[in-house]
């Protein structure tokens, strides 16, 4: 097949790209436009094993731009959309670029998938995050959509105009809900990169509130798969769960990082809680693994991994932490840590 893999440059879509090249015969193309989250050095390993970049070619730009996107998706038979802003703090701090990329954008893709010259299948990456929190139980794939984050808002109304696509166009689409990723190439603002690179330099862990929200953890690998399955299985017109199984609330997992890097939990800062704060994310995964999808990463092991990861390569994340991130991080950790007591 040929793909075109929007947001193939951050951290999941990357994922997908390294993956599917090697296990595949396909021929990728990616367009990012490489945001402050975007890293083309994510690809390094595609571009430069002549085996894979014969199969692949890098395109910047931005979905939002009609004119570049109609002859990339005309040449695909699929798309699978991965781009995104995708971080929930940033969203609160200004949700402009969100509306841009995740409807705009989305709805821009949508357009060029409908007037496409042969038919074009539309994977939605997505996120658990559109069903709200949860405080007990597991959402199911029919449950209604009740963002409440800009960012989730924003994922959710991108869910929305493909479905629409669907119904009203005939569009052969399909959205994967995927749980909280972790691993290699994940930008540092995230909760666990974040923790685990201020950790391995005696930085303070800024934990928001009492620390007892609860995340469902899955490995980037198994997430990208995860992805490429729905996209070669998935029935058009329907939803897939992404799940890991593996519950942590945020002190085990901040517990299982300082465990890992042999660091004291003094680092650990009590900071005020992010505002609107979901309190629990669950989801069903009984549909995917309907569909003959599974995880095979737990927690220990891909936290290992990614452990391992960070340690390696310093200058990955180093050269992600300078610029634009001591401005980023004042404005959204300043006052909280002058504010912050011991966990
Ligand atoms: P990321 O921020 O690492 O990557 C997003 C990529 O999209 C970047 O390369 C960026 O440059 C690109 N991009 C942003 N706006 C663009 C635009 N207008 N045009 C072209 N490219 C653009 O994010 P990620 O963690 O890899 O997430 C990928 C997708 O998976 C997102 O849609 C996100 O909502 C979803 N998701 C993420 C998680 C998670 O825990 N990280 C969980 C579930 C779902
Ligand atoms: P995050 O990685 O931002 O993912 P999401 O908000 O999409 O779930 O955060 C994961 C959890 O960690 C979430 O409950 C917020 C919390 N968190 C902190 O306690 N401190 C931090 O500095 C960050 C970035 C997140």
């Amino acid at each position: 097949m040929k793909l075109l893999v929007t947001g193939g440059a951050g951290f999941i879509g990357s994922a997908f790209v390294r993956r599917r090249l090697a296990a595949t015969d396909d021929e990728i193309v990616v367009l990012d436009k490489l945001t402050y989250s975007g890293n083309r050095a994510n690809l390094a390993a595609v571009e430069g094993d002549t085996r894979l970049s014969a199969r692949f070619a890098f395109v910047r730009g931005d979905i939002a731009d009609a004119g570049l996107v109609e002859p990339l998706v005309g040449a695909a038979d699929a798309v699978i959309n991965f781009a995104a802003e995708s971080h929930v703090d940033r969203s609160i701090l200004d949700a402009q670029a969100f509306r841009h990329t995740g409807v705009i954008g989305v709805h821009v893709l949508l357009e060029a998938v409908r007037h496409a010259p042969r038919p074009v299948r539309f994977v939605q990456v997505s996120t658990d995050e559109v069903y709200g929190a949860l405080e007990q139980g597991l959402s199911r794939e029919g449950d209604p959509l009740a963002p409440r984050s800009p960012y989730a808002a924003a994922k959710a109304a991108g869910e929305l105009l493909v479905e629409s696509y669907h119904i009203t166009h005939g569009l052969d689409t399909v959205v994967t809900r995927g749980a909280n990723t972790y691993g290699p190439h994940q930008h540092p603002e995230k909760l666990i990169p974040l923790f685990i690179t201020n950790a391995i330099d005696d930085q303070q862990l800024p934990l928001y509130g009492d620390g007892l929200q609860q995340r469902d953890w899955l490995f980037v690998d198994d997430h990208a798969d995860g992805v490429g399955h729905v996209l070669d299985s998935g029935l058009a017109g329907e939803a897939y769960n992404l799940t890991a199984s593996e519950p942590r609330t945020n002190r085990q997992v901040t517990e299982a990082i300082l465990a890992g890097l042999a660091k004291p939990w003094s680092l650990v800062r009590s900071v005020p809680d992010r505002p609107g704060h979901d309190r629990r994310y669950a989801m069903d995964g009984s549909k995917a693994a309907a569909l003959g999808w599974q995880p095979l990463i737990g927690f220990d092991d891909g936290l290992r991994r990614t452990l391992d990861w960070y340690t390696a390569n310093s200058d990955w994340w180093r050269a992600l932490k300078s610029d634009e991130w001591d401005a980023y991080y004042r404005r959204q950790y300043e006052e909280r840590l002058a504010n912050s007591v011991g966990a």
